[in-house]
């Protein structure tokens, strides 16, 4: 084989290393595994591209082309390379990148890859998904003809019969090292997309006829169309490299291994235990419940209900849910600092002849995990029998569902706009729950989330947090919470006043302000809202939204404002950012992503 006769450009540091994994060898009793680090191949921080691009390149030139055309999701790493690679040699990049992933996020397009296609000084053409890449390549090169220039075409991931070269070159180089440490390597096993590094090794080893053999893993959604495109590549590579035998019989491809897609939001586990948990139990609970809470109580066992305490003037004192356990028992959680004020309200309202009822702090008694995202319920699925599909479980229902033995409750609610579950597992418990949700989760890729990414999210939400968006000062009609308000509910504390608001009118309403453009603004709340020169307001909860990429502020505002005609501004270190009214929610109005 006479690899050297094919023009070639040297971008990447070889030979790559072939590094021992020790460990993962003893762990898996048996075969020695190394890992060849084609990640260090140094073309803009590298990857397997590189090598295809030593031969790519050349030949471009050789085709004395001045400018490079290539196609590829939106962070594809092929692209990326191709563009360092254009940059390197001083000719234009023109790069054709495609929608591909269910994701919109702020930073999924333009940060990453595209960030730095971007200083490459490539030309970026973004495109739905469904376009054909082939043809949009096609109409670039047919512009830059026109205006006198020489383009040269590489379809996506570079692979073709030249690029392929690169993974030829590599299995000569794979060949060197095994001998060089004595070792025979008897399976490559890597990942398998556009089909030539695999065409490429699988041609190189066979030119060498060594008797290593080559397993592609698909990382794409359709194996068999996969080990067709490497098969026809592998054809190619035997006839241009005038290999002997039928190169088809080591083409293997195997599936089963590919996630949903890229880009596809994981599932996501946070240790909620903070949360304030309040047991009350006995015929007095439901009547003592039914006073505080402004919303009606009495639902079937197994609701979960939303509901705010409020004080006399109708101003909110508390923000809880509320489950219904049994008949006479409830459950009241509170966010994580407002046990002891939940608390205190509910026994200072205990009155003496009031039916017998026992209050207790449960806080520490039972830990909580938030599972949520669009993959939480295959991952609980995963670690119970019970049922959990929405027939089963609506939303703001809870039930006991069996995990290991373990008996949690697991309540379905959302803070954060997602399909999600708080579990609430008995406290010496939790690691083995947490555990067994973490090893399910492993296939979907779980991550754990803290409380900032919580935020943001409910910001994107419109859901309002106690003592910053509603506090003793506001009403729940203010607060945007009218729905929780069940006035035929009985007397509770502040019914009185809420009629009156109700028959009155509001003045002022929370509202949601997007405040700047698309970048990141430091925003911790509190700042000055400006209307006309005028101070009429200030921020309460504020931060970026990573979803919608926007900055989000939640501010009462007269509720005569006319979000067309209001020009805002929000005052942010001295500097007044023009702002404008929202509406109420800015991700997902109708709430398809809870269910
Ligand atoms: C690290 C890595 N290895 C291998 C592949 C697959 O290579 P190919 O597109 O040549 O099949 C990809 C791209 O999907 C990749 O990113």
């Amino acid at each position: 084989m006479q690899l050297a006769r094919y023009p070639r450009l040297r971008f990447a540091h070889l030979p790559t290393p072939l590094e021992p994994l020790e460990r993962l060898s003893r762990d898996v009793g048996g075969p020695r595994i190394y890992v060849k680090r084609d990640d260090c191949t140094g073309l803009a921080f590298g990857g397997n591209k590189t090598r295809k691009l030593e031969f790519l390149m050349a030949d471009g030139l050789a085709h004395g082309a001045d400018t490079v055309i290539t196609a590829g999701g939106i962070q594809s790493n092929h692209v990326r390379q191709t563009a360092a690679a254009a940059a390197r040699l001083g000719v234009d990049c023109e790069l054709v990148l495609t929608r591909n992933v269910p994701w919109n996020g702020g930073d999924y397009e333009e940060a990453g890859n595209v960030q730095l296609d971007r200083l490459f000084g490539a030309k970026l053409h973004f495109h739905p998904g469904d376009i054909d890449r082939d043809a949009a390549m096609d109409e670039i090169a047919g512009w830059v003809h026109a205006r006198g220039g020489r383009p040269y075409v590489i379809p996506v991931g570079g692979s073709n019969p030249v690029g392929a070269l690169g993974y030829v070159a590599c299995a000569l180089e794979l060949e060197n090292q095994a001998n060089d440490l004595g070792i025979e390597i008897d399976y490559v096993v890597h990942a398998s997309s556009s089909g030539g590094t695999q065409a490429g090794l699988v041609s190189g080893f066979r030119a060498i006829n060594s008797s290593t053999r080559v397993i592609g893993i698909d990382v794409d959604a359709d194996t068999e169309a996969v080990a067709a495109d490497v098969g026809r590549l592998a054809q190619a590579m035997a006839e241009q490299l005038d290999l002997p035998g039928d190169i088809a019989d080591d083409v293997v491809v195997k599936g089963g291994y590919a996630g949903e897609s890229y880009g596809v939001p994981t599932a996501g586990m946070i240790d909620m235990s903070s949360f304030g948990k309040i047991d009350l139990k006995g015929p007095g609970a439901l009547p003592l419940l039914q006073r505080l809470a402004c919303n009606d109580m009495d639902r079937p066992v197994g609701a979960v209900i939303y509901t705010q305490f409020l004080d006399q003037p109708g101003g909110i004192v508390g923000d809880v849910t509320v489950t219904r356990l049994a008949d006479d028992h409830f459950r009241v959680i509170s966010g994580s600092a407002y046990v002891d004020s939940d608390l205190g309200w509910i026994r200072s309202h205990l009155k003496a002849d009031d039916p017998p009822v026992d209050i207790r702090d449960v806080t520490e008694d039972f830990a909580v995990i938030g599972l949520c995202g669009p993959r939480s319920r295959d991952v609980l699925s995963a670690v119970t029998d019970s049922d959990v599909s929405d027939a089963a479980m609506a939303y703001m229902t809870a039930r006991a569902i069996d995990i290991n033995g373990i008996d949690v409750l697991a309540q379905r609610v959302s803070y954060t706009g997602a399909l999600g579950w708080e579990l609430y597992v008995p406290a010496d418990r939790v690691v083995f729950v947490w555990d067994c949700l973490w090893q399910a989760g492993r296939e979907s890729d779980v991550k754990a989330y803290g409380y900032k990414a919580v935020d943001a999210l409910r910001l994107e939400k419109g859901y309002a947090a106690l003592t910053s968006d509603i506090t003793a000062s506001e009403n729940p009609y203010e607060a945007r919470l009218g729905f929780c308000v069940n006035l035929e509910a009985g007397e509770f504390i502040g019914r009185q006043a809420l009629r009156q608001k109700k028959a009155d009118g509001i003045q002022q309403r929370l509202r949601t302000l997007v405040i700047g453009g698309e970048d990141y603004l430091t925003l911790y709340g509190g700042e000055a809202v400006v209307c006309e020169g005028q101070v009429i307001s200030r921020l309460r909860s504020a931060g970026y939204g990573y979803t919608v990429r926007k900055n989000i502020g939640f501010a009462y505002l007269p509720v005569d404002m006319d979000p067309e005609k209001t020009k805002l501004e929000v005052e942010i270190f001295g500097e007044n950012v023009a702002a404008e009214i929202a509406p109420d929610v800015l991700y997902d109005s109708t709430g398809e992503a809870i269910k």
